[in-house]
């Protein structure tokens, strides 16, 4: 019986951490970093970022792709053998860094904090009396994995909650809003809107002028998902308008973003390099040698990607 290949490719500073992972925990399991001198023809499992179309046309026998990031809107699927299913990283390092990002963004909009900042520039001392948690809507759209996640660390704090999703979802104490018909009344009530959607086709340019100007005036925005769900031009002209307080962006369209685009210098903007959440080599490895012993056992698994709907 051949040792199932696994096959990693790609930053190979985090290979050397999966590798380790593979050695002391999954002995049984071959793993190879790539390049170098895996038997190709004998590997099963794929980890890696990219599609990469050469390589995968050398891979005769492989059963799955797994895909180092939450997100797959990057991927080429063509190039990967439409009967090997693509799973998606579900491990507990993402999850985390996105609560925690989410909930940085939130408090910080909440607490008036780039105003503070502002003034603090101006030598202006200028409080403001605070609004109650209870009082400040915060909404999230998508409530999957990360949306739900992010909505249950919010609650602690007790936020007025409300989310949007495709297909209908009920969480106790969120008010949850689905379908194209619920997103405007949704983000009616939002003070503060983070968006946690997979990059689609459907949610492309999501957040345009019209869903913008739905938002309360002196909202803020957080865009953790994708930045091809924002109109960001869209999002500057409610800015200057003064439509709109705020906005933090941890993704952009493109990435990274061109040195002379707008959002760069824009004074209520904050951006950061995407990097709210990033897979982590250690947490991530134990997840994909799990997920290969639960799929020798024949079960279903997480993170399997709907080719079709692109998340
Ligand atoms: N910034 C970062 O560092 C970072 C890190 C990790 C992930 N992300 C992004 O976060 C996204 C979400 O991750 P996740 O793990 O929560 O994914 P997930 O579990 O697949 O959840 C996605 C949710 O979005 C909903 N949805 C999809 N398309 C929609 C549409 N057109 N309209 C309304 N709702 C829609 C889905 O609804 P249904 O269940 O009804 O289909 C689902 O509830 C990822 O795709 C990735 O792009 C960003």
């Amino acid at each position: 019986v051949p040792v199932p290949g696994v096959l990693y490719h790609a930053d190979p500073v985090r290979g050397a951490v999966w590798r380790e992972v593979f050695a002391r925990r999954a002995p049984q399991l071959r793993f190879d970093l790539w390049p170098g001198d895996a038997p190709l023809e004998e590997v099963r499992y794929l980890v890696a970022w990219q599609a990469d179309r050469s390589l995968l046309a050398q891979l005769p026998a492989l059963e799955l792709f797994f895909c180092t990031g939450a997100g797959v809107d990057h991927l080429d699927f063509a190039a990967i053998p439409s009967q090997v299913p693509v799973i998606r990283m579900i491990e507990p390092g993402i999850v985390e860094g996105v609560v925690e990002y989410a909930t940085l963004a939130v408090l910080a909009a909440h607490r008036q904090w780039p105003l503070y900042l502002e003034q603090q520039r101006r030598t202006q001392w200028q409080p403001h009396v605070p609004l109650a948690a209870g009082q400040r809507r915060v909404g999230v759209l998508g409530l999957g994995l990360l949306g739900r996640a992010v909505l249950e660390r919010l609650a602690g704090f007790g936020f007025a909650l409300r989310g949007w999703n495709r297909s209908a979802r009920k969480i106790a104490g969120v008010e949850c809003f689905s379908g194209a018909a619920g997103l405007l009344p949704c983000l009616a009530g939002c003070d503060i809107v983070v968006n946690l959607l997979p990059g689609t086709a459907a949610t492309h340019k999501l957040l345009d002028a019209e869903r913008l100007a739905a938002l309360p005036r002196g909202a803020h925005v957080v865009n953790l998902g994708r930045g091809s769900s924002l109109d960001a031009r869209a999002l500057c002209a409610a800015l200057d308008a003064g439509h709109l307080a705020g906005a933090v962006l941890d993704v952009t369209d493109p990435e990274p973003l061109p040195p002379d685009d707008p959002l760069w210098q824009h004074p209520r903007v904050m951006l950061t390099p995407h990097i709210a959440a990033m897979t982590r080599p250690d947490t991530a490895a134990a997840v994909v040698i799990d997920a290969i012993a639960q799929h020798r056992r024949g079960e279903p698994l997480r993170g399997t990607v709907d080719r079709a709907r692109g998340y």
